[in-house]
Formats: structure tokens, sequence, C-alpha cells
């Protein structure tokens, strides 16, 4: 906690981190804020647990809400059911509401072949926060972006079941039908298959972004990725044939 409201406290990222200054976050920016403020504005009214935007300090870093709540970590604590249909029940009416929601960017995400809407792209437990059962904050808004629903889910699926891990098939399978059933889209099965080449996109984006000047994926890359997720993804793929069976 900072001991008065100038104080700034240092909140880690892998990216780019953010600090919180009393009841806000200050953020780096970069060419992809514009289209990213739009979108928060657009759905500021819409969808609950979003930070509001509060334009930029005197260093040129964006200045949102903060939103307080508990982030899960589910290397160490696991992302309950309840929890986990919270978030999908918030994805869903996040992507009623950026429907109609039209943007020329830039934004930063990388480049989503056939996208139809605009997604977070991001919805990993280290960018959410809980109030009990209930969702209390979405954020880290940067890698918003068109893509796909499924594609948005796929990522959720990839972190919140979580995929990238070896829970057993039927614990995968079960939180799979979970996610789909909540959404009311996509089968779980679909899903799955939508793991792939979802985590794809990012092992190739990140160093061809790193290497474009992205200073956040340059970050990532000194954090381990993408050669983290790709050997986690290359897990999953020889236990998709188990869990595909366990979907019934
Ligand atoms: N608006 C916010 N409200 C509350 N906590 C936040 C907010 N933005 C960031 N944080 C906290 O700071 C951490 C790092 O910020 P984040 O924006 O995710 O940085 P990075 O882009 O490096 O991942 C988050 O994991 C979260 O714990
Ligand atoms: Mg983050």
């Amino acid at each position: 906690m900072p001991a008065d409201d100038d104080e700034e406290e240092v909140l880690p990222g892998n990216v780019g981190g953010a600090v919180r200054v009393g009841a806000t976050v200050h953020r780096p920016t970069g060419p992809w804020t514009p289209a990213v403020h739009a979108l928060l504005e657009h759905i500021a009214s819409r969808v609950p647990h979003v930070p509001r935007v509060h334009g930029f300090d005197d260093e040129g870093r964006e200045v949102l809400d903060f939103l307080p709540g508990q982030v899960v970590d589910v290397n160490i604590e696991a992302l309950s059911a309840a929890r986990l249909v919270a978030l999908v029940d918030w994805t869903r009416r996040f992507h009623d509401a950026v429907a109609d929601f039209i943007h020329p960017g830039p934004w930063r995400f990388f480049d989503v072949p056939d996208a139809t809407s605009v997604g977070h792209n991001d919805l990993g437990y280290y960018n959410i926060c809980f109030d009990g059962d209930d969702l209390a904050g979405v954020f880290d808004w940067d890698l918003a972006g068109p893509t796909t629903p499924l594609f948005e889910l796929a990522f959720l699926a990839w972190n919140g079941v979580p995929l990238w891990r070896d829970d057993g098939p039927d614990v995968a399978a079960a939180r799979l039908h979970l996610i789909a059933d909540t959404y009311g889209g996509p089968t779980a099965r679909e899903i799955l298959m939508a793991v792939a080449p979802r985590i794809q996109l990012m092992l190739v984006g990140i160093p061809a972004h790193a290497a474009r000047g992205d200073t956040g994926m340059a970050n990532l890359m000194a954090a381990g990725e993408p050669g983290r997720s790709r050997a986690t993804l290359d897990g999953l793929v020889t236990r998709m044939p188990l869990i595909d069976r366990a979907l019934g």
C-alpha cells in the first residue's frame, strides 16, 4: 500500500508493468493506445469491472482506474470453477458489447486472419482480479484488437483450465465443457482445437514484434517467451488425443 496518495507503488508485469498512484495506475503507452482508449471508452458504460481512462500524466503514461481485488496465481492456487464461470460470463458480456465496435487501429495484437471482432486477447489469470467468487477487474488492455471469440476462448482456456499444465484429461475436459456451456457459442472441442493455432500466433508474433522495436515484446523474450509457451504447447499437443476422448 502506498503511504500517501502521491507515492508510487511498482506493480510488476512481464511486458511493461504498471505503477499505482492512489486510486489510479500509470502505464507506458504505445501507438496502440488511442485504439485501446477508444475501446475502453466504448465499453465503459456497457461492461462492468473495466478501468476508466483518465488521460495521461506528466511523463506521458496513461492513467487508468486501479481495480482492487485478488489476483490468483494459478501456479499456486487453482482458479475455482465459480471464478472460471465468472470470467467466462464477463467475456460473453464483453463480446456482446463490442460486436458493433470497429476501430482502424493501429492495434498492438498479432494479425488474426479472418478476424470478426475486437477481443481483449490476454485473458490470463495475471490480468484479472476477483472479490470472492465474483470478478472484480480486468486490466492490461494493451493487446486488445481484432480477433475471433473462438481465439479469445482458446487463450482463456489455455490459462484458465489451464492447458499449459497436465492436470489430467478429465479435469481438462470438465473445465473446457464449463467454459463452453457458460459462454454459449463454440463447443468444448472447438475451443480445444483452437488452442494450438492461437498460441502459434503468439510464438511467431512475439519475436516479430520485438524485432520491429516493441520493447514490451522484447521484455517477454527476456522472461523466457516464446520458448516457454512453445514447450508447454508441445506438451499439450501430445495430451490432446486423451483430452479429446475425455470430452465425450
Ligand atoms: N488497472 C489496474 N488495477 C489493478 N491492478 C492493476 C491494474 N493494472 C495493472 N495492475 C496490476 O499490475 C500488474 C502488472 O500490470 P500489467 O498492466 O498487467 O502489466 P504488463 O503489461 O507488464 O503485464 C497486473 O498483473 C496487476 O496485478
Ligand atoms: Mg499483464
